[in-house]
């Protein structure tokens, strides 16, 4: 089929070549010139896994083409996926610029029926919106329809997740769409889940904050096992043996960060407050988040009382292992508090992108991992990147001033810690 997808960011460019590999014929419209043009050369604008070998694979087998040219975008394909932006506001609203500038490009230049996706996370009612728009601009109902078919895409492991999805949504009011989305994800062989379109809006911010919950519970959790000495493994475990809970997402730490979780929670309230709907569990999710993501910090001065001046190494700066995406990280509001209490603070992350040391440009940056614990009073774990399970521990206690560990993501093996005489602090370890 004839697919464009506007937008090249993470979920656009992801579905861009998904639908390449199943065999559509592609068109990836960004208004960016210089992602485009690194993007038809092969050249990857984001990390990812198997990124690179997809993007090659569908230029050579010339399932797609990158454009900055909206106007062919729309009239060479029958299905308009809408991926582009859209952004928190300060008041946790969602900032709809981005769509509603393509929905006025859509009624210039549209030419036929089309079928009109959206992709991006949008306020519920953006489908019915999304309609009156085109209607206003002078489009009649029988040029197009419009969809809602959101998205679910992991960090890290996007491709599998696009490919193997657990379901497939699509919010439709017209039998035809139905007809022509049904066509698109045939030979996807995964359950579809047909429903009305403000349904399928919701339903992608009720998974996402319903995994957020079960992150903030799990965490709840694990701070009563820091008081009573339980194991938050074994809880998280045996919670998991029980089919009706599922054993993922229950894995406690320093909190969710990222570009969705944090949002989307966010935005669930504000949806919630437009119609009269108080979402206390929500809301609960979000306060749990906020005070777990800055443990470390709460062990640190409980420890040292005073930290002016020490010597703290952060390792693992983005919000969880292979991304480079930093937004929203624990790490990020650790670094804050860090600087806060006037520490030194000394980083490292295997994957980081050079925009944080942009923003803090008063930490140290370490390329090598063991020179982040040279004279350190601290070792904070923020991210669960693997090569820091497989850390040399006597190595690292050599080159500390004090050695202290607080495992943010309950990397490592109590045994060997032991083994090496570190003192440290996990989360929901207790027992230790
Ligand atoms: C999430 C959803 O999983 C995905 O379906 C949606 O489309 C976008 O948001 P993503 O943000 O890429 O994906 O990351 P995810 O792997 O879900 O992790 C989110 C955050 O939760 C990370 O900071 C991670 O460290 C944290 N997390 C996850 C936990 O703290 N414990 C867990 O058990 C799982």
């Amino acid at each position: 089929m004839k697919v464009t997808v506007i937008g090249s960011g993470y979920v656009g460019l992801i579905a861009a070549l998904g639908f390449g590999i199943k065999n559509n014929k592609v068109i990836c419209v960004d208004k960016n010139k210089e992602k485009i043009k690194n993007l038809k050369k092969g050249i990857p604008i984001i990390y990812e896994k198997e990124l690179d070998n997809y993007l090659k694979k569908c230029i050579e087998d010339k399932k797609i083409t990158f454009s900055t040219d909206i106007k062919k975008g729309i009239r060479e394909s029958n299905i308009i996926f809408i991926a582009v932006g859209t952004p928190p506001l300060n008041n946790g609203e969602v900032d709809m610029t981005q769509v509603k500038e393509v929905i006025r490009d859509i009624s210039k230049y549209i030419n036929e029926y089309k079928v009109v996706v959206n992709k991006s996370t949008v306020p519920i009612g953006t489908q019915k919106y999304m309609k009156r728009m085109l209607n206003n601009e002078g489009i009649s109902n029988e040029y197009f329809d419009v969809v809602s078919n959101p998205e679910f895409l992991r960090e890290g492991k996007a491709f599998e997740d696009f490919f193997n999805t657990d379901r497939i949504v699509i919010g439709y009011d017209s039998e035809k769409a139905k007809g022509v989305m049904g066509k698109l994800y045939k030979n996807f062989n995964r359950k579809i889940v047909y429903t009305n379109p403000e349904t399928a809006e919701l339903i992608k911010y009720a998974s996402n904050g319903f995994l957020a919950t079960k992150i903030s519970f799990i965490n709840e959790i694990a701070n009563l096992c820091d008081e009573i000495g339980g194991n938050v493994e074994d809880i998280s475990y045996a919670l998991g043996l029980d089919k009706r809970i599922s054993p993922l997402f229950l894995n406690a730490g320093i909190g969710f960060g990222g570009s969705c979780f944090p949002k989307d929670t966010k935005a669930l309230v504000k949806i919630g407050e437009k119609y009269g709907v108080d979402f206390n569990i929500i809301k609960s999710t979000i306060n749990v988040n906020n005070k777990q993501r800055i443990i470390p910090i709460k062990k640190l001065l409980n420890y040292y009382k005073d930290i002016s001046g020490k010597i703290i190494s952060v390792l693992g700066l983005t919000f969880k292992p292979g991304t480079d995406d930093i937004r929203e990280s624990p790490a990020i509001y650790i670094i804050n508090e860090l600087i806060k209490n006037k520490a030194k603070v000394k980083c490292y992350d295997p994957n980081v992108s050079k925009t944080i040391k942009d923003k803090y440009p008063q930490i140290e940056y370490c390329n090598n991992l063991y020179d982040t614990f040279t004279n350190s009073s601290c070792a904070i774990f923020c991210t669960e990147w693997e090569e820091f399970s497989k850390l040399d521990l006597f190595k690292l206690k050599a080159k500390m001033k004090e050695p202290l560990i607080i495992d943010g993501r309950n990397i490592f093996n109590y045994e060997h810690i032991k083994k090496a005489k570190i003192k440290y602090f996990a989360i929901g370890r207790g027992y230790i």
